[in-house]
């Protein structure tokens, strides 16, 4: 699997790194098998890069990654976690951020871990009731960070490039974190590309661009939107049922009709199916460090790992989907 920097941190990251969200569920609600054969393939497959957080089944993607890795003695893996606040805990962010550290360590099974995010989104304002933190609100996060740095809980720190793009911009010009977390996919390319001003979804004005400038690592999330971009509304039985989408439609019903633009990359032969074509188009993107896949079982990463390795799509389909985008 092709490495990539990870911004200025000296890091290298596998271009499609493993998703262990709630959304496909296989670090979650999977049964222990799964797990481990789908943990021993992508480290056989030189992807080393487990991107898990607190949320995600309540702890549980945590303890079953440091589990899993343990069990298959495992220890030079990157793993990353976040951190999120919410409603009181808004009145004491350092004490919240250090505790959440220590107790996804605790989970994790580790002294350290390579990189912790926050989860919420980030906005000019505080919005408690929608987990919105301010760019105020960071400040106090980072200095909880450094501290984790200093005392080695934590090696690198970052944030999550979600919520509102100024915000976000101003957030990473502000505190200069070595990583964010940024939605990327064929349906909102928009953190990668130009595109003009009618296309009618959040625009978040070529963060990875910006990033990759500032020497800050990036990591595309929602490379698949969720699971639309598959064009099926069917869900796996270990997936989220109901998945909101981030960026896109209002519905993942609206994401999932939108890809009907897209089967021309099918029957003009650049790809095989829509799946390939979105892991391929993130990884497209020599900017971003890596492309998290979100996964319900173990076939389901095979097939990510074979679309991976066969590369970027090529100039002329990249071109014909922003130039979609642009037309939207
Ligand atoms: N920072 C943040 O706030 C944030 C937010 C979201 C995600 N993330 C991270 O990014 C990772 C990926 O995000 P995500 O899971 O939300 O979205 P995603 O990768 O865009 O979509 C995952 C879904 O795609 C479908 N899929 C995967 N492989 C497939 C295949 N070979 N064929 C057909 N369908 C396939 C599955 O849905 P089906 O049920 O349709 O099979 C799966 O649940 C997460 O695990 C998490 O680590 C971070």
């Amino acid at each position: 699997m092709e490495l990539r920097n990870f911004g200025s941190t000296g890091l290298t990251m596998p271009v499609l790194g493993f998703g262990c969200g709630t959304v496909g569920g296989l670090m979650v609600r999977a049964e222990h098998k799964e797990m481990l054969k789908s943990v021993e393939y992508a480290i056989d497959a030189g992807i080393n890069y487990f991107d898990s957080a607190r949320m995600y089944g309540d702890g549980l993607s945590e303890i079953h990654v440091g589990a899993i890795l343990r069990e298959l003695g495992v220890s030079d893996a990157l793993v990353g976690t976040k951190v999120r606040l919410s409603g009181s805990e808004f009145n004491n962010i350092e004490a919240t951020v250090s505790t959440q550290i220590e107790n996804s360590l605790r989970r994790l099974g580790s002294e350290t871990v390579d990189i912790v995010y926050t989860h919420n989104t980030v906005g000019k304002e505080r919005k408690i009731d929608d987990g919105q933190v301010s760019v105020e609100d960071l400040e106090h996060v980072v200095i909880a960070f450094e501290k984790a740095v200093k005392s080695g809980k934590i090696r690198y720190w970052g944030f999550n490039g979600l919520g509102e793009t100024n915000a976000i911009k101003s957030a990473v010009n502000l505190y200069s974190p070595s990583g964010i977390h940024t939605c990327y996919n064929m349906l909102n390319p928009t953190s990668g590309y130009s595109v003009n001003n009618t296309f009618p979804y959040q625009n978040y004005h070529e963060l990875i661009t910006e990033c990759t400038k500032k020497g800050i690592g990036t990591v595309g999330i929602r490379i698949l939107a969720g699971g639309a971009l598959s064009g099926s509304t069917n869900r796996h039985p270990l997936a989220l049922q109901d998945v909101a989408p981030i960026a896109t439609g209002d519905t993942y019903q609206e994401d999932v009709d939108r890809t009907a633009a897209y089967k021309f990359l099918i029957s003009e032969s650049f790809v095989d199916n829509l799946v390939e074509a979105s892991i391929r188009f993130a990884i497209s993107n020599t900017n971003l460090s890596t492309a998290l896949i979100g996964l319900s079982n173990f076939d389901q990463f095979q097939k990510a790992v074979d679309f991976a390795n066969k590369g970027p799509l090529p100039a002329e389909a990249l071109d014909k989907i922003i130039k979609l985008c642009s037309a939207a």
